[in-house]
């Protein structure tokens, strides 16, 4: 089977003027991600993970290079058109959850929906089915504030998948629950993987990223190991 490349990064990098010195985040960096990979993206703090990931949503702009994804140049998009290409191509997933804290569980899941335009008599449907595949039926009427830690990042998993995107990007997912919950969060990412989802998983912890069939190592804004494991 020939890999279909999801992800292409070509000689990005992201610097930052810092007065008179330049301080540089990304050193000129190509990359490719296919579809159907699960990638970890490990590497110390400050070493350019987050830099990586935004620039592959459009959140940073790369100070040069090129990034595609599927058939989008998305390093030449507006904002608008990168809010709606993110809306229907990518789920993102934080550290912190990121839930609408007014919202409850079902409608948190339902508002990226909205955005998208799906129809409206769909929507609640539709993100019940979400909360029931991370296992948070029980909750859909709660608030964020009546979660744990684990469950809000469930949520938010469900949220990110509400327009079924193909691409999964979560930022260090984990880095505020304890090892019990982190793995239940990494082995839900491994399960969305292993439907058919692209994954791309920032995290600190090596033992997270063991779940991963590739991990790409950065230190000081380089990649300095690119390893595909047996998965
Ligand atoms: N807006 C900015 N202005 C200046 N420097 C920045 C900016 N954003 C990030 N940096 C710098 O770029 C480098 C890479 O940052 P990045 O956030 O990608 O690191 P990271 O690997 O995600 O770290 P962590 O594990 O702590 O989240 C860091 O040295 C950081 O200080
Ligand atoms: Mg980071």
């Amino acid at each position: 089977m020939t890999a279909t490349p999801l992800v292409q990064l070509e000689q990005v990098s992201k610097a930052y003027d810092m007065g008179e010195a330049q301080l540089v985040a990304l050193h000129p960096t190509s990359l490719r991600i296919d579809a159907g990979e699960f990638v970890a993206i490990v590497g110390p703090s400050g070493s350019g993970k987050s830099t990586l990931l935004n620039l592959i949503t459009g959140i940073d702009k790369p100070s040069e290079g090129r990034v595609l994804v599927g058939d989008a140049v998305i390093s030449a998009l507006n904002e608008d058109e990168l809010a709606r290409w993110r809306g229907r191509s990518v789920g993102l997933v934080f550290q912190f959850f990121q839930l609408l804290p007014t919202l409850t569980a079902i409608e948190n899941v339902m508002l990226p929906m909205h955005f998208r335009g799906t129809y409206s008599g769909e929507r609640p449907s539709r993100a019940r089915a979400l909360l029931e595949q991370v296992g948070m039926a029980a909750r859909a009427n709660h608030l964020p504030s009546e979660l744990s830690g684990g469950e809000q990042q469930r949520v938010a998993i469900a949220r990110a998948l509400a327009n079924d995107p193909p691409l999964l990007l979560a930022d260090e997912p984990t880095g505020n629950l304890d090892t019990a919950t982190s793995q239940q969060i990494i082995a839900l990412l491994a399960a969305l993987h292993g439907e058919g989802k692209t994954v791309v998983l920032v995290t600190h912890e090596p033992e997270l990223a063991a779940v991963a069939g590739r991990v790409i190592h950065l230190q000081d804004g380089r990649v300095v190991e690119d390893r595909r494991t047996c998965a």
